[in-house]
């Protein structure tokens, strides 16, 4: 019963909110009655906590000073929030307030007092007298009318990017990462999506894949899944994933993560942490748009992005805004002439491909019939051509998606370059440490037109011998592989190396503040160079002396969070 478990924090709750004036009513700190509120900097901070403890809900640190209104397992160590109020609108850290009114309202307010959230919002709660507000052992957040026993609103049918056991996704929720998605599509088929700036693709279940094979179906319209507490996700599309610890008794969240992959994860009670159970793709560069356009995901051993040779990253801090041609390819404006097909050569990117944006798709062509097609057609930025028996010919004008694997044997990428161009140039790749680097991985292979009649003709036999190790299922064990790889180096380092850093510069060095450097070099106007780690600017200190201030490249991310944090010293 709710009003027996007055514990010690509840205790606490208690003087804190006396002590704030605010609080008309507690019966217990799992439920409480209309006129509640909790501030941004009371302690402790739980405003909530469920009856058997599992569950928290109050403010929670998304950034410096920032705040949000979120539900959470008390025990893991970095308090993961399992549903956020307010994610895209984080509140000040000194003033905010969230209250549960007389009028049976949540409402979040923000320093200034302006509402950044309320339940309202997402559902016909208020104006109605009695109501509670309790945190479910489930994790969800639910404000009822005691009298009836009536749900007039619960945080479970407005999920985030996590979906807890027992929590019903239906045709209505969705949950959303930076511009990936997970919902049920228009044919009843659970999809995950990307919803980029110019494009959007689903990728899960893969495309190439056709329904059956991938184990679903699209007959059944009730458009329902769950995770219930064996750890099992079944799906009404005949989904049906199953975390690797199966039982009952552990602590499990489903969540669709910033780099398009949904995982499945188990809290280990005693460190807090989390330990991957399962995951929608086993190879995190089938997530489209993760290196953005004119790019290249590779994954030997953790995920990483490069630009196409002779591209440069659209905006150095964000992958997802892919790479630009340094050079320019011809005016493809209706009524121009293409441009002489002597203009161009292709550059060959072995076993890589881009899913999607076809001009045409022709098969049982030759290699230089593939070229030529490439050639005649302005739009045409590259083609992809696949020894597979029949040579298949896939000419592309927009080049997205991109990824490099070894699993496509006898798959490889031309991409079409001035003639003139330099090949041997440096290009620009991060990894998903979010470092960058100055050497890159990807074999350059240079083909100018006239060689490939030859090229063509020994094609039939490395038909047969791909088709043969395809057989083999070398596919399946790669998979596995690379999966694994991703899984055992996904651990990141920057919050290690920071510390590191911070303790050199404070023991040995006089430490100037990011304010400093800042003034010192006019807001980092004058750049002096670029090296793989960041760039170097030129700074006047206080008393005239001349330095060179290199700014750590440490916010370039391919699968960074949405906001973008204000550099540390
Ligand atoms: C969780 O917190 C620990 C320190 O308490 C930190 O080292 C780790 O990087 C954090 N993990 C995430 C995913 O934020
Ligand atoms: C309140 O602060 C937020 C940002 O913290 C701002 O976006 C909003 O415009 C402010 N509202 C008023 C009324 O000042
Ligand atoms: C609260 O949790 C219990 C199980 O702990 C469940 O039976 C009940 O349906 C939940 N209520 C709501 C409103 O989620
Ligand atoms: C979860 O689903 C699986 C598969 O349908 C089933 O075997 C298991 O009993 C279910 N667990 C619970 C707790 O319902
Ligand atoms: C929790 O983590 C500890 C330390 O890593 C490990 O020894 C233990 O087996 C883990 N427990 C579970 C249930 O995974
Ligand atoms: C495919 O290529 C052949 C040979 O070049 C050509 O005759 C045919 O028209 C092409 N078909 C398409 C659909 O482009
Ligand atoms: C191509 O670039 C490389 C490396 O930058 C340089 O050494 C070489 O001289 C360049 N070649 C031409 C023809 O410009
Ligand atoms: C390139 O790949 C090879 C083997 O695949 C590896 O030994 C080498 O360290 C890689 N170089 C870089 C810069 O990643």
């Amino acid at each position: 019963m709710a009003g027996l478990v007055i514990g010690c924090r509840a205790v606490q709750l208690l003087l804190v909110s006396v002590l704030l004036c605010s609080l008309a009513s507690t019966t217990a700190q799992h439920t409480m009655g209309g006129g509640s509120s909790l501030s941004v900097e009371a302690r402790p901070q739980p405003f909530l906590v469920s009856s058997d403890g599992t569950f928290s809900c109050g403010f929670l640190q998304v950034g410096d000073n920032a705040f949000s209104f979120s539900v959470w397992f008390t025990a893991s160590r970095n308090s993961t929030a399992v549903w956020t109020a307010n994610r895209d609108a984080p509140v000040n850290g000194r003033g905010s307030r969230v209250t549960f009114t007389r009028d049976g309202e949540l409402a979040l307010a923000d320093a200034n007092g302006t509402m950044v959230w309320t339940s309202r919002m997402g559902g016909v709660s208020g104006g109605r007298r009695g109501l509670t507000i309790s945190l479910n052992d489930t994790g969800n957040l639910v404000i009822a009318d005691p009298s009836t026993g009536s749900t007039v609103w619960q945080s479970f049918d407005w999920p985030t990017d996590t979906l807890l056991p027992s929590q019903q996704f239906t045709r209505d929720t969705k949950l959303v990462a930076g511009y990936y998605s997970l919902n049920f599509d228009n044919d009843n088929v659970l999809r995950l999506l990307y919803y980029g700036p110019d494009v959007a693709s689903s990728y899960w279940p893969w495309p190439d894949l056709n329904l059956y094979a991938a184990g679903r179906t699209n007959y059944n319209a009730l458009r329902i899944a769950v995770l219930n507490n064996t750890g099992v996700f079944l799906s009404s599309d005949h989904l049906q994933a199953q975390a690797t610890d199966l039982g009952v008794g552990v602590k499990r969240r489903l969540t669709i993560e910033q780099d398009g992959n949904f995982r499945m994860y188990s809290l280990n009670e005693s460190t807090g942490g989390w330990t991957e159970t399962w995951s929608a793709l086993l190879q995190p560069c089938q997530a489209h748009g993760i290196c953005g356009g004119n790019s290249i995901c590779e994954y030997q051993p953790s995920l990483r992005c490069s630009c196409l040779p002779g591209h440069e990253m659209t905006d150095r801090r964000d992958w997802r805004k892919g790479c630009k041609p340094l050079f320019t390819i011809g005016n493809c404006n209706q009524g121009a002439a293409p441009p002489p097909p002597e203009q161009f050569k292709f550059i060959k990117l072995p076993q890589a491909d881009f899913y999607g944006f076809d001009l045409a798709y022709n098969e049982s062509v030759t290699f230089k019939q593939c070229m030529d097609l490439c050639l005649r057609v302005c739009e045409c930025s590259a083609f992809s051509y696949r020894l597979n028996g029949i040579g298949k010919c896939y000419p592309k004008y927009m080049l997205f998606n991109g990824y490099v694997s070894p699993n496509f044997l006898g798959r490889s990428i031309y991409l079409k370059v001035p003639r003139e161009f330099n090949e041997s140039a440096p290009r620009v790749i991060a990894d998903s440490a979010a470092t960058l680097a100055c050497s890159h991985n990807v074999t350059i292979v240079k083909v100018s037109p006239d060689v490939y009649g030859k090229a063509t003709r020994n094609s039939g036999k490395w038909a047969y011998l791909f088709a043969f190790a395809g057989v083999l299922g070398v596919l399946d064990l790669l998979f596995i592989a690379t999966g694994w790889w991703f899984l055992s180096s996904k651990q990141s380092i920057p919050s290690a190396q920071e510390a590191g850093y911070r303790k050199v510069m404070t023991s040995q060095f006089r430490r100037f503040t990011y304010r400093e450097l800042k003034d010192a070099t006019g807001n980092f106007k004058e750049e002096l160079g670029r090296g793989c780690s960041g760039v170097v600017y030129r700074g006047v200190l206080e008393g005239g002396l001349v330095v060179a201030v290199k700014r750590l490249a440490v916010d370039v991310t391919p699968i960074g969070p949405d906001r973008a944090r204000t550099p540390e010293p």
